[in-house]
Parts: C-alpha cells; structure tokens; sequence
C-alpha cells in the first residue's frame, strides 16, 4: 500500500461537499495511511465531529480545546506528512490566500511546513469570481498543489465548473505533494492495455491485459514530479489524473502514436500487450453466422518495442516488460538485449487482470532486483524507485 506508514491530515470547510471529505478520508485509510480530520466551524454544519471521531479512530481537530496546551496546531502540523484541505471553500482559500488564522484549520495551515494540497468546491459564478481565481494564483505561486474542480450539475442546479474533483485525483496530488520529484520535468511515454485487432466492425482479437499497469505507472510518474504521456489501448480503466492521454485500438495505431511522440520523451515504458498478430482482412460488414465459417488468417503486427529501441537517442531511458510462462528470466534478459533496451521488469503471465503485481527488473549489466508481491500501485511506484532513485 503506496501510503503506508504515512501520517495525513485531512481538513474539510463548510461546503455541501463536505462528505465527500469523509470518502477522502477511507480511500486514504485503504492506500495504507493513519488520518486525522480537521474540520472549520462551518464544516461543523455540514459534518459531525462524531462521523469524522468514528472514521478515523482519532481525536477530531475543529477548536481549542479546555484542558489543552493551545499549541494542537502546531503539533498536528508536525505531525502531518501530508495536509491536504478538501473541500476548501472560497472563503477558506481566501483566509489561506490573506494569511487569515482565525480558526484551527487555518492556524494549522499556517503552521504547515510543506505543500499543502487544495482541493476547491463551490458554485461556478463563486469559482470563476476574479477573486477566488486570484486567491488560488497566489497559493499556486507559494507552493500549494491546487486539485482543479471539474465542471458538471452542482448543488445549486447550475452547471458549470466548481464541483470538488474525483477523490483518485486528490490522492495523485496528495502522493505528488508526499514523494520525492525524482522524475522532475521528465516528459514519460508510457503505453498500456491490449490491442484491438478487428476483423469485422464488432470483433477483434485481444488479450487479458487489464491496463491497470501501465495506469498506476502514470499516475506515479506524476507523482514523482513526471510528465506523463499514456498511450492506451481501449480498457474500462478512468483516464489518470495528471497525464497527457492519447487513445488508440490497434497496434499499427499505437506504433504510430509511439514514433509520434518518441523524439520528446526522456523515458519510455513500453507496459502494453500488444498484439504480436492481426486478422489479414477486415470485412466491412458485420460477418454472418448463417454463412460458412470464416478463416481467419493471421499477419504479423510491426514490433514497437523494436523500433522504440533502434531509435533510441542518447540520455533516453527505455524500459521494457516481458509476461512470459516459462523461463522467465532467461527470456527477458534475451528481449533486453535483442530489443536494445536499458531495463526489463519480468513478470508470470498470471499478472494480467489481477491487482497484484510480482517480478523482477533486470538491467544491462546483469543486476535482478526482485519485486515482491504487492499490489499494482505499490508495484509501479516501487520500479520507478528503482530505477530513478539513482
Ligand atoms: C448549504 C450551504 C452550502 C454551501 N456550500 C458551499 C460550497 O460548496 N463552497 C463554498 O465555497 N461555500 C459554500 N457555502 C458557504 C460557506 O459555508 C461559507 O462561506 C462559510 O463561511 C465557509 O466557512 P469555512 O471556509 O470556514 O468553512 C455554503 C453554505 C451553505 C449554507
């Protein structure tokens, strides 16, 4: 679990999302972490300390209390290795924005030494306001990690831009706020999932590739301080939070996606199956079954891993996967070589479409570095570690 061991604050304001800080709260607490809530006066009228008391097992921070030093936020502050404040109201972002410390949650704010991640929630008219905007440009200016809002129906029954963003996206920016920038300015192609090769309108050959890989992977390049560029071919995965997003299907697709986009990256993970094959013809019209049945013929597919590693450049870092049965080491340490490549993460074929992820990551000079079993998140941050912590 990516944040295990990691001490968070979680601050909610007097929003009609509040509750979705209470989500905030147990998706952090299943990624691994201990959380303590902070809540505003006026969050107080939205979600009670009882709820906030129960969820994370811990004394709710909402006012000095009798019998105290007065310091709590201070303490707290110290003890945070992440404060992240969602939903933050307009008004809180003002306070933040003015140096305003007239209640726990601001004065904690204040107190807080590192980057403190903003996630906004308000009307769209409140959101767009020149002073809100202005409020937020000045927090990003010090350093505050601002979780844009997205657009859609709000509570008011506008629509419009200003509902709290997805709780994954405020995780992401939480991780980017927690981890070290190792991949710092570094543009990073990645590609995931399995190819489509159709050969009617409705069918296609694929494989069992879930795509989860090659997501976590871009969501934790983010979080290192990456840019990442995801080639992905179809799966029912949400786009990540972060990253510049490039859909394709087929494998001729995502070969030229990748030979678009090569030149400019630093890195490139190459985590897709691609499909080593594709039907010879395609039928324009859905195939009959009332007809014989059809022979489908195979041609090779071109071998992207191949080309990204031919036209390598130097300082590029390129990283390969190979999902093999049998004599996985052997064979991966072969493709690193054949194909040119600087890293190989290996894996057993019994990874697909599960959460969990296990291998090794070998490297041109012959060093194998184990991957134990963890979950894919946890996997991904962990290869990058690796690889990039040098
Ligand atoms: C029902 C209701 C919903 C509200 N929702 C929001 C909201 O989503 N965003 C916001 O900025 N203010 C909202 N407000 C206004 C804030 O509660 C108000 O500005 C308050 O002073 C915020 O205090 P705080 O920032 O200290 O929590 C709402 C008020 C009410 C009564």
């Amino acid at each position: 679990m990516v944040l295990k061991g990691k001490k968070i604050t979680v601050g909610i304001t007097g929003s009609i999302a509040a509750y979705k800080g209470c989500e905030l709260i147990r998706y952090l607490q299943k990624k691994g972490a201990t959380v303590r809530a902070c809540i505003t006066p006026s969050g107080r009228e939205f979600i009670g300390e009882l709820t906030l008391k129960a969820l994370t097992g811990e004394e709710v921070l909402s006012h000095w209390k009798d019998g105290k030093t007065g310091l709590e936020h201070i303490f707290w502050a110290r003890w945070s290795d992440a404060f992240v404040i969602a939903p933050a109201t307009a008004n809180t972002i003002a306070k933040l924005s003015a140096g305003i410390t007239d209640n726990f949650l601001t004065s904690m704010a204040l107190a807080y030494e590192g980057s403190i991640v903003v996630a906004p929630a308000m009307n769209c008219q409140m959101y767009k306001n020149p002073a809100t905007q202005e409020n937020l440009k000045k927090l990003k200016e010090r350093g505050y990690l601002v979780v844009e809002p997205s657009s859609g129906e709000l509570a008011c029954g506008e629509e419009g831009e200003g509902r709290l963003a997805e709780i994954d996206h405020i995780y992401t920016e939480l991780l980017r706020s927690l981890l070290p920038d190792y991949l710092k300015g570094k543009r990073v192609l990645i590609t995931a999932g399995g190819t489509r090769e159709y050969f009617d309108p409705i069918r296609y050959i694929s494989n069992a590739s879930s795509g989860q890989m090659g997501y976590s992977l871009a969501k934790m390049v983010y979080a290192l301080g990456g840019k990442p560029v995801l080639i992905s071919a179809q799966t029912c995965l949400e786009k990540p939070y972060g990253a510049e997003f490039i859909q394709v299907v087929s494998a001729r697709d995502m070969y030229d996606a990748v030979m678009e986009n090569l030149d400019r990256a630093d890195v490139v993970i190459m985590n897709s199956a691609v499909a080593d094959f594709r039907p010879a013809s395609y039928s324009g019209s859905k195939l009959k079954k009332d007809r014989e049945s059809p022979e489908v013929r195979l041609e090779a597919n071109p071998d992207i891993l191949k080309a990204v590693g031919e036209r390598k450049r130097d300082g590029q870092v390129v990283i390969g996967f190979a999902a093999e049965s049998d004599n996985i080491l052997e064979n991966a340490k072969g493709k690193l070589e054949r194909k040119n490549l600087d890293y190989i993460v290996a894996n057993r074929l019994d990874v697909f479409s599960r959460d969990e992820h296990s291998g090794w990551i070998l490297d041109r000079d012959g060093n194998v570095v184990e991957i134990p079993p963890m979950d894919k998140e946890s996997s991904a941050l962990y290869i990058l570690e690796k690889i990039f912590k040098r």
